[in-house]
């Protein structure tokens, strides 16, 4: 497992108090072995991302200041616990300090799904990327970035050897997390889930990239899959799929060729494109002529 280091980041309480609650909840694990042995998911990668186990009662023993548990999102203004019974997993800063977590349902009928921290002055959804710590070794190694909807794409990514990946975390992908990834890698690979809100998600996201001057990739998936649920059942599947990433471009006429819903996503596509005019002028040209060719619309029309 990879070492959890403290970079005099934030102030020193708050450092210890949340690496001690993810411990702590680490250390209850095997409460939860069955749910992550039904997700496939071994004892080295929940380690890796030090996933654990809030059960009731957690406040009174994990003993850390009321005002550090607030502000890591571990109990409620009135002190209530927000995460009880659930599977924790702990929310890096880029530098390796845990400074939240998110909290899933070990049940379908716990609802919802996920809770998270809620944004605090040290937890900053429109910035922080899940994953991002564990990954950057890889992703500089790389200079190749993988971005994923959700926490278990990541952690199942990583244990199928994809470990350049993160995900935003119970937002969409922002204008900040695009420029900060934009340092990585001039051309981003995101894989979303195979559903409607994926692609929007996809379309939405590349205009962000486009923004900054890249030139997203995308990998689709099969309809009712997501990264994690695929890299369980066809992990080889997953692995030829991100060798060969399509140009955002090819990826999108496809899409809205096949979609029942034409006019919109094209709408989005052209949105999201337009985002490349000033940055990058004769890609933004090309793309159009490739739109117009491709649905038999002029581009004054587009
Ligand atoms: N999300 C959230 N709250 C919810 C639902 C989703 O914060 N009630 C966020 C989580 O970060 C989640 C991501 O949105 O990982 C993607 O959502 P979804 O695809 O619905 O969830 P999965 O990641 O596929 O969740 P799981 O595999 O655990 O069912
Ligand atoms: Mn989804
Ligand atoms: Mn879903
Ligand atoms: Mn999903
Ligand atoms: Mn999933």
């Amino acid at each position: 497992p990879k070492e959890f280091f403290k970079r005099g980041e934030l102030s020193k309480g708050i450092e210890e108090s949340g690496l001690k609650a993810a411990k702590f909840f680490n250390k209850k694990l095997t409460a939860v072995k069955e749910y992550l042995f039904s997700r496939g998911i071994d004892e080295e990668t929940a380690n890796e991302f030090l996933l654990g186990y809030a059960p009731s009662g957690y406040v009174g023993e994990l003993k850390i200041p009321k005002e550090e548990a607030q502000k890591l999102g571990l109990v409620n203004s009135r002190g209530g616990e927000f995460f009880r019974n659930r599977l924790m997993i702990p929310i890096f800063s880029h530098s390796g300090n845990v400074v939240g977590f998110a909290g899933r349902a070990l049940s379908d009928n716990q609802s919802p799904k996920y809770i998270n921290t809620p944004e605090t002055e040290i937890f900053k959804k429109s910035s922080i990327l899940y994953g991002f710590y564990q990954s950057k070794e890889e992703i500089v190694k790389k200079r190749e970035v993988v971005i994923v909807e959700g926490y278990f794409d990541v952690i199942s990514l990583h244990k199928i050897g994809v470990k350049n990946v993160v995900a935003p975390m119970g937002t969409s992908l922002t204008e900040k997390h695009a420029s900060f990834l934009k340092r990585y890698s001039q051309s981003p690979i995101l894989i979303f889930d195979g559903d409607s809100a994926g692609t929007k998600a996809a379309i939405r996201s590349a205009g962000l990239f486009f923004k900054f001057g890249c030139e997203p990739r995308v990998v689709q998936l099969p309809k009712g899959e997501d990264p994690d649920s695929m890299a369980r059942k066809q992990p080889e599947k997953v692995l030829e799929l991100l060798s060969s990433p399509k140009t955002f471009i090819d990826w999108a006429v496809g899409t809205v060729k096949t979609s029942d819903n034409q006019v919109e996503l094209l709408k989005q596509v052209v949105l999201s494109i337009s985002e490349l005019k000033t940055i990058n002028p004769f890609l933004f040209k090309e793309y159009f002529s490739v739109l117009s060719a491709e649905f038999g619309v002029d581009e004054a029309w587009l």
